[in-house]
């Protein structure tokens, strides 16, 4: 960022302590409330004229989407309790959203000073590509701008939620997901396993990527991430040996969350939708850190201030973190 920094959000000490520690960092009320309303009107607005879905009427938020208005189509996602929307990523009105001062100070702060690759106004869209294989996900590093909105309707025929615990695939900095509701605990906002960056990110064989097999029409049994044997078992280790944390909170909330952060969307058990909008903060460099292994230190394309801070934090700042299991 350029130009008078001093009045924009700045961490403390002890929050990239935490940061450091768990891999991920709740901050509250840091998103544009004009923003976050027009966001909501721009998802609304994308409906189908005539959808079941009426913003009005919340009896009409639960999933499935009926059959007629399912969309595959990767920039506009509408299947079951999945409502996503990435048309919108490269607008003016969402960058400024997600990409605020606010934001871009924090991620420098992490990152390092003048090294975030900024999102290009009215680029190409996430999504606009296809999928990453045929029937695969998005790829989240192909497009200009944010990743988009990813909105989960609230599922009644589902009581619990499903292990979808993993890790982002595509290289990548720094996660932050901005919330634009109010997303009570069993609203399916976002679940991480604190302390599981620390643990993953030496399984695998490169810092940012994780290798892909080809696909083909004609063997079609193998194709997309392969894990390593050692990600695979030490997330199954984790998920035993560590409680997961339920982000939730109010309209304007973030969480921001390390790259190798084992994580998922959750279940929304909750009678509202879960509405948040996720952007990935990349260094300028990275495709050049992407072509080292694991590093010693794994902190080496991070900022001096990451660096620098010792892992401390108190009991009362873990708690309000969510974690309450886990005191040293
Ligand atoms: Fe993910």
């Amino acid at each position: 960022m350029t130009g008078d920094n001093s009045n924009r959000l700045t961490l403390t000490t002890e929050q990239i302590a935490f940061f450091k520690d768990n891999g991920y960092l709740v901050l509250r009320d840091v998103l544009d409330r004009n923003l976050c309303a027009q966001a909501r009107d721009r998802m609304w607005d994308s409906l189908p004229e005539g959808s079941r879905l009426k913003r009005d009427d919340l009896e009409t938020h639960y999933a499935p989407f009926p059959d007629h208005e399912t969309s595959d189509d990767p920039l506009y996602i509408r299947r079951n309790e999945r409502w996503h929307l990435r048309e919108a990523s490269t607008e003016q009105f969402l960058i400024d959203l997600i990409y605020s001062p606010d934001l871009c100070n924090v991620a420098e702060q992490l990152l390092g000073e003048g090294l975030l690759q900024p999102p290009v106004p009215d680029g190409e869209p996430m999504g606009s590509r296809g999928p990453a294989w045929p029937g695969g996900p998005t790829d989240p590093a192909i497009g200009d701008g944010v990743r988009g909105f990813y909105w989960t309707l609230p599922d009644r025929s589902k009581t619990s939620n499903v292990d979808t615990a993993h890790t982002d695939g595509h290289p990548f900095n720094l996660g932050v997901i901005g919330v634009l509701n109010d997303v009570p605990e069993d609203g399916g906002a976002f679940t991480v396993w604190p302390g599981s960056h620390r643990r993953l990110y030496p399984t695998f064989q490169l810092q940012y990527d994780q290798p892909r097999i080809p696909y083909y029409d004609h063997m079609p049994s193998l194709k997309g991430i392969i894990n390593p044997p050692e990600y695979d078992a030490e997330l199954k280790a984790i998920k035993e040996d560590t409680d997961a944390v339920v982000c939730h909170g109010k309209e304007g909330d973030v969480v921001l969350w390390h790259h190798r952060l084992a994580h998922m969307a959750g279940n929304n058990n909750s009678d509202i939708i879960r509405q948040v909008v996720l952007n990935d903060f990349n260094r300028k460099d990275l495709d050049t850190c992407r072509l080292d292994p694991p590093q010693t230190n794994m902190w080496r394309d991070w900022s001096s201030e990451v660096n620098d801070t010792a892992v401390s934090y108190s009991v009362e700042f873990a708690r309000d973190q969510g974690i309450t299991s886990k005191v040293d």
